[in-house]
């Protein structure tokens, strides 16, 4: 028998101008992997360059700047974000490019980007010589406050939303705040969708924050944007480090609230739905479902309604009404692709108020059916 276990410990730094040469955070988080100089791979969300053209120059002028610490393996690597980039052969490219800079395990990857990137690059960085250690950079909110701080990695596969992955906690992530000032406000509500998530089955309070802040967020309060930002990624954080299931071995999974017809339904969409729009639809669904079900007061559906409206956050609904041939909603397949991806038996979380939730694990198809009805007409 072989017994061991293995201490994670990662720490989400907040900052701004993570490359300014002042800035020790950075530097201070890759002190102590393998020999100094730690020989470091940036990859770069290309798109960022439209906003920060001088990005690449910043990170190799950073690295001169800590040349005792940290040492560019070759220049930044730009590669384009966004859901299209969760490939395999995208992850494959960058393997051929971790080799070509002749990388070990002593090296580390720094991933520069949104969600999708982080997921793509960390995947490629968890597989190369069977894993190397990464840290984030999010760019985005919803990266910042959810998908960064978090354990997994993963690319899109034969039609279905991160088949391939695996986790691997980073070894830091750095939140920098000066990131925020050039996301268009889409991405703003995006990162809503995910905080609005945690605070309906975890905190009463910060869903009430939200409530009063999200008028300032919406028009660009960048002081009310970093709280929210730093509040939902405590929270994603506190719940990976206790909930006694970081690699999700079991079948139940809260942080997935309203996501089983999320994912589903932006693939229904062919991405144009994005993963914040669809989260909130998936999440009013859920709820409209739990309030037949007689688990939720109609109230705290619409105080969810309410404040996904003033996120900006649409009921797309048209995606909802496609149907195949026997007239079922294309949608409720994803409950089952939703049992396969998690195994064993199905566990939907749905709110019991606001902030308490529980789990189910069978949904009753017809009133489901009926829940979506009235989130589409507004009942
Ligand atoms: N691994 C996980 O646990 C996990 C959790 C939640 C979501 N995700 C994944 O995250 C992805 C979504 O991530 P996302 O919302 O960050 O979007 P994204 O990565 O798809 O990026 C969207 C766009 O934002 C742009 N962008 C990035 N930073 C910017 C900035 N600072 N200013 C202006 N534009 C900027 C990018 O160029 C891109 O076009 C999805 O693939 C989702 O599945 C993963
Ligand atoms: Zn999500």
């Amino acid at each position: 028998m072989s017994e061991f276990s293995i201490p994670y410990c990662y720490e989400t730094h907040y900052t701004e101008d993570v490359f300014a040469p002042a800035n020790d955070v950075l530097w201070r988080a890759l002190q102590g992997v393998g020999a100094a100089p730690v020989r470091v791979f940036f990859v770069v969300e290309e798109e960022l360059l439209q906003f920060y053209p001088g990005l690449p120059a910043a990170i190799a002028g950073y690295c001169r700047a800590h040349a005792d610490v940290v040492r560019l393996a070759a220049a930044p690597l730009l590669q384009a974000g966004g859901e299209h980039c969760k490939d395999i052969a995208v992850s494959l490219r960058l393997c051929e490019a971790f080799l070509a800079a002749r990388l070990c395990r002593q090296s580390c990857v720094v991933i520069v980007g949104g969600g999708a990137l982080l997921d793509v690059a960390g995947f490629a960085a968890a597989i190369f010589h069977r894993g190397l250690r990464q840290l984030r950079i999010p760019t985005t909110a919803l990266s910042q406050c959810d998908s960064g701080v978090g354990v997994k990695n993963g690319v899109n596969f034969l039609g279905k939303k991160n088949l391939l992955g695996c986790f691997a906690p980073p070894l830091a992530v750095i939140n920098d705040a000066a990131f925020l000032r050039t996301l268009p406000v889409a991405m703003v509500s995006a990162a809503a969708a995910e905080a609005v998530k945690v605070a309906m089955i975890k905190d009463r309070e910060f869903f009430a924050w939200l409530t009063a802040q999200a008028p300032a967020i919406m028009a660009g309060d960048l002081a009310a944007l970093s709280a929210l930002v730093r509040r939902s990624a405590e929270i994603h954080e506190r719940h990976i480090a206790t909930n006694g299931d970081p690699f999700e071995y079991g079948s139940a999974r809260p942080l997935d609230f309203g996501h089983w017809s999320a994912h589903k339904l932006e693939m229904l969409s062919e991405q144009r739905l994005s993963h914040g729009v669809a989260v909130g639809m998936g999440m009013l669904i859920d709820c409209r479902y739990a309030v037949l079900k007689g688990i939720l007061a109609i109230d705290a559906y619409a105080s969810l309604r309410t404040l996904l409206r003033s996120f900006a956050l649409p009921f797309a609904g048209a995606v909802l009404e496609l149907r195949d041939d026997a007239g079922r909603r294309l949608v409720m397949a994803g409950l089952e692709e939703f049992r396969e991806h998690l195994g064993g038996q199905l566990h939907i979380t749905l709110p019991t108020a606001i902030g308490a939730k529980v789990e189910v694990t069978a949904i009753d198809d017809a009133r489901m059916n009926e829940a979506m009805d009235l989130v589409l007409r507004d009942e």
